[in-house]
């Protein structure tokens, strides 16, 4: 596995692999089984598997949030190696935002709502970190986990309105046994917390199910939220039924649909969303 480190390098490297295909995992490290599961697509898919590990620090509001994000790079490269990734490139931020760095992509009405009201100029970090390690690896296809799907949404817009000829493959989020969806920040839950934490993804199930079988949507979403309330759980930031594409609000039950819910569990701000059936 080559092990980058600068733009100059990847560039090479993907200028020597001309006619194989890259797909390319982006992360922040601290990986878990939902990335390898990303890398296991990309295997399948492409001649070669980038993995990016970068903790983006433009997509944190909070400087505090940024510095106690988990890492372990040692552990990160040795899983990448035991997968068979072929470059794994772990940036440091000077070589991504270099000194007099200004510009950014901003994805407009895909952003606003959900986790770019709690969160904003979230999205903002995410377009751009996305946009420039997309210049920088060239890869033909990228792996995003459904687990953030609002993400997925505003990478998936942002490539179609800037014409990147990198096809978006949205891999299904991995959970952990009790149903809980695997993510870093997990990191931050005390046991006991541990065990309140499926909640969140058994209350988005029911209601996904209600609205499925012709029940009301805001009822649905208003029980969600108070079983996650009675979980255990402190503030709820969202439960909403959207529109799977746009993530508009839910117009009827003929559309797909998707609920997507964000609350606070300890230290940790858990998000999660399901698909409701059709
Ligand atoms: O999903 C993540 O880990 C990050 O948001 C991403 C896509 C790697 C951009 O920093």
């Amino acid at each position: 596995m080559y092990e980058l480190t600068t733009v100059d390098e990847v560039r090479r490297r993907r200028r020597a692999d001309e006619g194989a295909t890259w797909g390319l995992v982006p992360t922040m490290g601290f990986l878990h089984d939902g990335h390898l599961a990303l890398v296991e697509r990309a295997r399948r898919e492409n001649d070669r598997v980038a993995v990016s590990l970068f903790v983006n620090p433009t997509q944190f509001g909070q400087p505090e949030d940024l510095e106690r994000y988990p890492r372990d790079p040692e552990r990160d490269l040795a899983l990448l190696r035991e997968a068979g990734a072929d470059v794994a490139f772990s940036p440091a931020p000077e070589e991504i935002y270099p000194s007099g760095f200004q510009t950014y992509v901003n994805v407009e009405e895909v952003s606003l709502p959900l986790e770019g009201a709690s969160r904003p100029g979230h999205f903002r970090g995410v377009a751009t970190v996305v946009a420039k390690l997309f210049l920088q690896c060239m890869p033909d296809f990228a792996m995003f986990g459904e687990k953030d799907y609002q993400q997925l949404a505003v990478i998936r817009r942002m490539v179609a309105d800037l014409n990147i000829p990198v096809d978006i493959i949205g891999v299904a989020t991995v959970r952990e046994a009790d149903g809980l969806a695997m993510s870093s920040r997990n990191a931050y839950l005390m046991p006991e917390e541990r065990s309140k934490a499926p909640a969140l993804f058994k209350a988005i199930s029911g209601a996904a199910d209600a609205i499925s079988k012709g029940g009301d949507v805001a009822a649905a979403v208003a029980a969600a939220r108070e079983k996650i309330r009675d979980a255990g759980f402190g503030k709820v930031d969202y439960v909403e039924a959207r529109h799977a594409e746009t993530l508009a609000p839910l117009g009827s039950h003929d559309e797909p649909g998707r609920i997507l819910a964000a609350a606070q569990l300890g230290r940790a701000r858990l998000i999660d969303n399901v698909a409701i059936p059709r």
